[in-house]
């Protein structure tokens, strides 16, 4: 089965709750909560006010992917605005180890991102402990940008080592998904499709997600 995650930043904000009932009505199985904080990323997207006005409305999982440094901070911060999910940059973490196992600690899935010039070598002595691993197919920062193709490459690398160790680790795929490329993206062993511009651009995203959902 293939988990749909539409990213909430390519919504309307000043038709935010719309958007998000709309995401409600689809077969969409997680809400992609997308912080920025303008160092680890160049760009600033919305904080905690705005999650809350979502965790208010959203019927479904929230996916928290924290682009930010020092995300150990603000774990707390998420988990108590209802995320279900949170991801956490490795080359924001010299300590990965404790912050996912913090995460998991709070009883909530623990993920783990990857830039795309990141070795997915880097999570061979963690990759038990998460459960779902974030490889970015853009860098992260905006919506809208352009899949890199390199991306399917590491994720049927990522997806040998998850079966070779029998673990259920979630492979998520983030940037760049579209209704031209979701099909080798999930042949290549992708989990999650994580969706921004694909489905709030389309003009039907119900059934931009149902055709993705398969
Ligand atoms: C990029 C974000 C993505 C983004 C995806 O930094 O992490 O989640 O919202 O948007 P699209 O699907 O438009 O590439
Ligand atoms: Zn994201």
């Amino acid at each position: 089965m293939t988990y749909i995650a539409p990213s909430l930043l390519a919504a309307d904000f000043a038709n935010l709750q719309r958007d998000i009932e709309i995401i409600n009505s689809s077969k969409a199985d997680w809400f992609h909560v997308d912080i920025m904080d303008g160092v680890f990323v160049p760009n600033i997207s919305y904080g905690m006010p705005v999650v809350e006005a979502i965790g208010k409305h959203a019927k479904k999982p929230l996916d928290v992917h924290l682009m930010i440094v020092q995300p150990e901070r603000y774990i707390d911060t998420f988990f108590n605005l209802g995320a279900a999910v949170i991801s956490v940059h490795i080359e924001a973490c010299p300590h990965l180890h404790r912050i996912i196992h913090y995460i998991k600690s709070l009883g909530i899935k623990a993920g783990v991102a990857l830039n795309p010039h990141t070795s997915i070598d880097g999570i061979r002595d963690i990759i038990a402990d998460v459960d779902v691993v974030n490889l970015m197919s853009v860098n992260p920062g905006f919506g809208g940008q352009k899949f890199i193709p390199r991306t399917l490459h590491k994720i049927a690398a990522l997806k040998t080592i998850i079966k070779a160790e029998n673990l259920s680790t979630l492979i998520e795929i983030d940037g760049g998904v579209s209704l031209s490329n979701y099909q080798e993206i999930i042949a290549a062993g992708a989990d999650v499709l994580v969706a921004g511009n694909c489905v709030f651009g389309a003009s039907n995203p119900v059934q931009a997600i149902a055709e993705m959902k398969g």
